[in-house]
């Protein structure tokens, strides 16, 4: 199986952000990423449902929504409606995680748990058998464009240990300072999904950043 890769639109231009849709459309691209910020549980606000309810008229590649906002459980139909494929809460901003992943299965989407860098894979123990999808970050959420944490790289494997011993369908997802080495390593480690924003967005040939990309 090649590499599942979700470009985050957070590096697009915002100014035309259709030109960077259509791109994305044309490319490999599996996902795209969408991260949504509110500016509490992260020091920065991104863009809202405004913008991401109107991504369904304009692609069919799924989407996977990235919430950086505390009580994610009360966006959950607000997720739903966009038609996102995935909803990824993080594991430091909701108490009760267990509850919230079963109202995001019922509402149709597929439950992804996030963590930070300092948080470690073993906090998943008990629910990993529930989750379709486990983000890690490997830089401090809210920002694009930030320098890769390598501490990620032992994160993946002790993570798909985890994933192995209780038979868990989940895939490993993995966020920010993704380029191709980076990639390369993550992959080697077991990753399944490469976010990549500003990688993307700023070279000279996006889709074919892509395309390398998927071939990691
Ligand atoms: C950061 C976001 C990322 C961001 C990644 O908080 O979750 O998805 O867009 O950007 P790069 O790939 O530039 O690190
Ligand atoms: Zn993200």
């Amino acid at each position: 199986m090649s590499t599942i890769v979700a470009p985050s639109l957070l590096s697009a231009n915002f100014l035309n952000l259709e030109k960077d849709i259509e791109m994305l459309n044309r490319s490999e691209a599996d996902w795209i990423h969408l991260d949504i910020m509110d500016g509490v549980f992260v020091p920065n606000i991104s863009f809202g449902f405004a913008v991401t309810d109107l991504l369904k008229k304009v692609t069919n590649k799924p989407l996977d929504t990235h919430l950086m906002i505390v009580k994610p459980e009360k966006f959950i139909d607000e997720v739903a409606a966009t038609g996102s494929t995935f909803m990824n809460v993080h594991y430091e901003a909701t108490t009760h995680l267990h509850r919230v992943v079963q109202q995001i299965k019922n509402s149709g989407m597929k439950p992804a748990v996030t963590l930070n860098p300092h948080t470690p894979v073993s906090v998943l123990e008990d629910i990993i058998t529930e989750l379709d999808m486990v983000l890690l970050m490997s830089v401090n959420p809210g920002f694009g464009g930030q320098k890769f944490i390598p501490n990620t790289i032992k994160k993946v494997t002790q993570l798909k240990n985890l994933i192995i011993k209780y038979n868990s369908n989940a895939l490993i997802e993995v966020d920010g300072g993704v380029n191709l080495e980076t990639g390369r390593m993550l992959v080697d480690a077991g990753a399944d999904v490469l976010v990549a924003g500003s990688f993307v967005f700023s070279s000279e040939n996006p889709e074919e950043t892509i395309k390398e990309l998927k071939e990691l």
